[in-house]
């Protein structure tokens, strides 16, 4: 009896072992397959030039006076994230709202979508929709389209304050910086490690896309700030005269990397390196004369402006010292 049972038994470890062996190496395989395929760049570049000229359908009236103007980079059915913004850190005060100015760029979305964005904007006042759609622009063509909406509308505004949904800002010490700043320059976290990523992964870029081993210094996190009222004027051209116009393996590098760095480096403008705008969502403070100030955060998965705001504001403008 024991015998039959231990002769059954064996066959069946190796039957299972062999199983788990093969099963592994074919989802390895097929990971690798997977990855390979979705790559975003191709050995086939569209080289064809790219048409950047895009109808807007929706933005608001020129406010006269803007030092800072603050575009976010949103999507149109982040209605409540919109929403928190307006609630928390672009709440601004009477003063400050006669400089500094937040509106939001994104494309047309769904049709479904339409009618409340109008709603919305009746309401706020606050939209830039371009027509494109939303869901297949890349977001280098979305910063591109800000730079352009920048130069075209406040041409004269000597800050571009660039954003994503998902980041939490102090505007007034973004306003301080600003008139503090000889232009041309572009302020933000300009410390990143700037070695290409070239291994397997999907956004591994390839040596065809950028041959270099090291970017040229630019700045993460999603916000940066553009020093220089013709400065974004300067990116649009830089960017219309570079493969950006005529590579679209180039359009889909980082934001960051193609408008701060690359960019950048091309028509001579230095990225000085701020403290205080971070990453992760732990605020980071720079001592200014005695006193604590931040700039920005970056939330990871609890996206609550509201909270992370209220958090930014209890230790600014606090004395720096022991603790
Ligand atoms: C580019 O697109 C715009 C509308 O988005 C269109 O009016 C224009 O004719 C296009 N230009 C070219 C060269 O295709
Ligand atoms: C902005 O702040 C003021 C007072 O600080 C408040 O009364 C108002 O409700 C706030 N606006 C929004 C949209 O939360
Ligand atoms: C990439 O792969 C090389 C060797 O293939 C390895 O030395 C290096 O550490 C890897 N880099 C990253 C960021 O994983």
């Amino acid at each position: 009896m024991q015998r039959t049972h231990r002769t059954r038994l064996v066959p069946l470890h190796v039957y299972v072992f062999l199983t788990l062996v093969i099963l592994s190496l074919v989802a390895k395989h097929a990971i690798l397959l997977r990855l390979t395929s979705f790559a975003v760049f191709n050995e086939m570049d569209d080289t064809s030039p790219f048409n950047f000229s895009v109808g807007v359908r929706l933005e608001p009236k020129k406010q006269r006076g803007v030092e800072v103007l603050v575009l976010v980079s949103s999507m149109p059915q982040e209605h409540r994230l919109r929403q928190q913004i307006r609630s928390s850190w672009a709440n601004l005060s009477k003063e400050l709202s006669q400089t500094v100015r937040v509106e939001f760029v994104m494309g047309r979305g769904k049709t479904k979508e339409t009618q409340r964005l109008h709603e919305e904007h009746r309401r706020h006042n606050d939209l830039v929709v371009l027509d494109f759609d939303d869901a297949y622009y890349e977001l280098p063509l979305k910063t591109f389209a800000m730079l352009n909406y920048k130069a075209k509308k406040y041409l004269e505004s000597k800050c571009l304050v660039k954003a994503d949904i998902d980041n939490v800002l102090l505007l007034h010490n973004y306003q301080r910086l600003c008139e503090e700043t000889v232009a041309p320059a572009i302020l933000g976290k300009c410390d990143v490690p700037r070695g290409v990523f070239r291994n397997q992964s999907k956004w591994a870029v390839p040596q065809y896309v950028y041959p270099f081993s090291l970017y040229p210094p630019y700045c993460s996190t999603g916000t940066y700030l553009l020093v220089g009222a013709k400065l974004p004027k300067r990116l649009v051209e830089s960017a219309l005269s570079s493969q950006f116009s005529t590579s679209k393996n180039f359009r889909m590098l980082p934001e960051d990397v193609i408008f701060t760095g690359i960019l950048s480096e091309r028509i001579g403008v230095r990225r000085r390196h701020v403290g205080a705008m971070t990453f992760s969502e732990v605020p980071e403070f720079v001592c200014r004369n005695g006193f604590r100030h931040a700039y920005s955060i970056h939330m990871s998965r609890d996206k609550n402006h509201v909270k992370h705001h209220r958090k930014l504001l209890k230790v600014e403008g606090t004395p720096c010292g022991f603790f």
